[in-house]
């Protein structure tokens, strides 16, 4: 008897190029995700992962950060049409208040081990930067549910990878990309199945 697989429903929030999407469309595509990317939030207009999400066809709402009280307000109401089961922060560079109806439903991945080179202010090629700085030989990249807080929130898997004495922030940003780009999927097919064992 064929077994039915799980599809999650992904809404995937954005901020930037959107290399991140275009990681999560391609393995959508070649069915290597148990999932369906049913919309696409950026948080300015001009980025390229607007490009990416309109070339793949999938529906994207651009949601400006001001007025900032009501940002998450807007943002969440935005995600809820989109009936999501999770909702992926690819790229994203902006602390949310999740509502109750969304807790434990938000994941985000971030480009170091946490909780060494997270917080406020760090991102993209300020992590690469301050990991180079500080001597550190091994970094890598996190996956965690998202909370209130920059960074915070239960991890879900983590992946390494080694510094090189001769790494550049932007050397070393591209092999924690290279992991991310196995993590992501990797994390999301973990949920996936945890919630089809549960039902
Ligand atoms: C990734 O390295 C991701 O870890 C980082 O942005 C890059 C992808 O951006 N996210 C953060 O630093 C969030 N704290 P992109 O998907 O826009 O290309």
């Amino acid at each position: 008897m064929a077994s039915q697989k799980p599809s999650l429903r992904l809404t995937v929030l954005i901020s930037g190029s959107g290399s991140t999407l275009q990681n999560l469309i391609d393995r959508t595509r070649a069915a290597e995700l148990p999932a369906t990317i049913v919309g696409v939030v950026a948080s300015r207009v001009g980025i390229f992962g607007i490009e990416r999400a309109k070339q793949a066809h999938l529906p994207v709402t651009v949601i400006e950060r001001k007025p900032t009280a009501t940002f998450s307000e807007r943002i969440f109401a935005a995600v809820r049409a989109t009936e999501p089961d999770f909702v992926i922060l690819a790229g994203w560079l902006h602390l949310l208040e999740i509502p109750t109806d969304f807790e434990n439903r938000v994941l985000n991945i971030h480009p170091s081990l946490l909780p060494a080179f997270g917080g406020p202010g760090m991102y993209g090629r300020h992590v690469h930067e301050a990991v180079l700085a500080s001597g550190a030989t091994v970094s890598g990249c996190t996956v965690h549910f998202a909370d209130n807080t920059y960074d915070t929130g239960p991890i879900v898997l983590q992946r390494q990878v080694p510094v090189l004495k001769s790494d550049t922030p932007d050397t070393l940003a591209a092999r924690v990309q290279a992991a991310e780009c196995e993590a992501y999927p990797e994390a999301i097919r973990k949920i996936a199945g945890f919630r089809s064992r549960i039902g």
